[in-house]
């Protein structure tokens, strides 16, 4: 039977990543799950963020999956160093995206962009300095960027001026290196480079994920399907024709099929 890989976020935002995978894993099914009812987790405590992703994981893994991910930053932060959920394999957004941020970096001066959650966890902070001591952190904390992108309110005034206030410091300082620690910033690209300047490299999940992905299929921890029509299953916890169109957009040019709403 074929096997799928499993991906997870708060909401829609993982589709940025989803759909990255997607391109280049054209094989390969994947069964997705977007936490749409308790969205956000950004704003809630590690104990309760906790609580959903092992829900979401165990749904994942009756769904006969082969990988986990967890797409969602805010989640991240709360299975940091574990890599595998009852002997599936797990890979999570934010080690990849640190090593990702120091080999671009050239004089290792990183901003991190995140919600509240991942910034008050300093998860980037720490493992950044773990990967390289000699690294200088800045984070960020962004809130109101997620219900921008939720609002569709993008490459519009208001969405650069909130990006001017959150990115003050981050522009003194000079920092030319900027992680978007958020499943949904990768949206918000067009805005926050206009705020920054081109000379600024924004590292996004979506790429660095699929290195990760790439690396498990090579150490034979899981095997490629084979070239036969793959699936793309969009699960969600809730449902309304809002979540329908964003999902549409979110994951454009890239066809998915009808939302499927579960209980976890
Ligand atoms: N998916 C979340 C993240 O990447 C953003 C949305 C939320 O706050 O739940 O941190």
């Amino acid at each position: 039977m074929k096997q799928s890989i499993g991906i997870f976020d708060s909401g829609l935002g993982g589709l940025t990543v989803l759909k990255v995978l997607a391109q280049k894993f054209p094989q390969e099914s994947f069964c997705y799950l977007g936490d749409i009812a308790r969205l956000p987790y950004g704003n809630k405590s590690p104990e309760t963020i906790r609580k959903y992703g092992v829900q979401i994981l165990n749904f994942l893994k009756d769904q006969n999956v082969k990988a986990l991910i967890i797409a969602c930053n805010s989640a991240s932060t709360v299975f940091l160093g574990e890599h595998d959920f009852e002997g599936i394999p797990l890979l999570n957004v934010i080690e990849p995206g640190s090593r990702e941020a120091l080999r671009v970096s050239s004089d290792k001066k990183i901003a991190v962009l995140g919600t509240s959650a991942t910034i008050r966890s300093h998860a980037y902070e720490k493992t950044l300095k773990e990967l390289d001591s000699a690294s200088v952190v800045i984070e960020q904390a962004c809130p109101l960027f997620v219900p921008l992108v939720e609002e569709g309110i993008v490459s519009d005034p208001i969405t650069e001026l909130v990006a001017e206030r959150y990115l003050a410091e981050i522009k003194k300082e000079k920092i030319k290196t900027v992680i978007l620690g958020c499943t949904h910033y990768p949206v918000l690209r067009p805005d926050l480079s206009k705020t920054l300047g081109p000379e600024v490299t924004l590292v996004e999940s979506g790429e660095v994920l699929s290195l990760q992905l790439k690396t498990l299929f090579e150490s034979g921890k899981i095997k490629a399907e084979p070239t036969s029509s793959r699936q793309i299953r969009v699960c969600i916890t809730d449902l309304t024709d809002h979540f329908e169109r964003l999902a549409q957009k979110l994951m454009n040019p890239e066809p998915i099929g009808q939302l499927e709403k579960v209980v976890l």
